[in-house]
């Protein structure tokens, strides 16, 4: 895993923002899509940029599911939460999973290695119920096959 960005460099990312024109919402993708991650240090700058309060940036974060306020493990299991793999039992699937990774949605081991993250639905409702495993498809998941696909992550180094 990379260090943790500076201050300095977490400014120079967002330097080209302006407060008042709406710029919340890229500022925090720019972070996201660098980092893989919004840390506590980039609200505070995203907010410094904008000129607007940490908390007002924090609210902004923990609204939309596509932003995650952690560093991402190793190796990311996303369940699919759309209609389609509901329909085809990605309940029972999210279950299995959470079970056999002792972890429960949106949580992850505690030495980083893996993670189980919310998803929505990306259009291959085809391979319902799926999971992406570091968003690579693994679909047509039974009960029994997601406990596999669980216990092998669990076991990788
Ligand atoms: S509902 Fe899961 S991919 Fe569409």
């Amino acid at each position: 895993m990379g260090a943790e960005p500076t201050a300095q460099e977490l400014k120079d990312l967002v330097a080209e923002f302006e407060p008042g024109k709406g710029h919340l919402l890229p500022a925090l993708h720019r972070v996201q899509e660098t980092y893989g991650y919004i840390s506590r240090d980039a609200i505070e700058a995203v907010a410094r940029q904008l000129n607007t309060t940490p908390a007002l940036v924090y609210g902004c974060v923990t609204f939309y599911a596509d932003f995650r306020t952690h560093r991402p493990p190793e190796t990311e299991i996303t369940w699919c939460s759309g209609p389609a793999c509901r329909l085809a039992g990605g309940e029972r699937i999210r279950e299995a999973i959470e079970h056999t990774l002792e972890l429960p949605l949106g949580g992850h081991s505690d030495d980083g290695r893996y993670g189980l993250h919310l998803g929505q639905c990306v259009g291959t409702c085809h391979e319902s119920p799926q999971v992406w495993v570091n968003g690579e498809v693994r679909g047509g998941l039974t009960v029994a096959g997601a406990i596999r696909l669980a216990r092998e992550v669990k076991a990788a180094e």
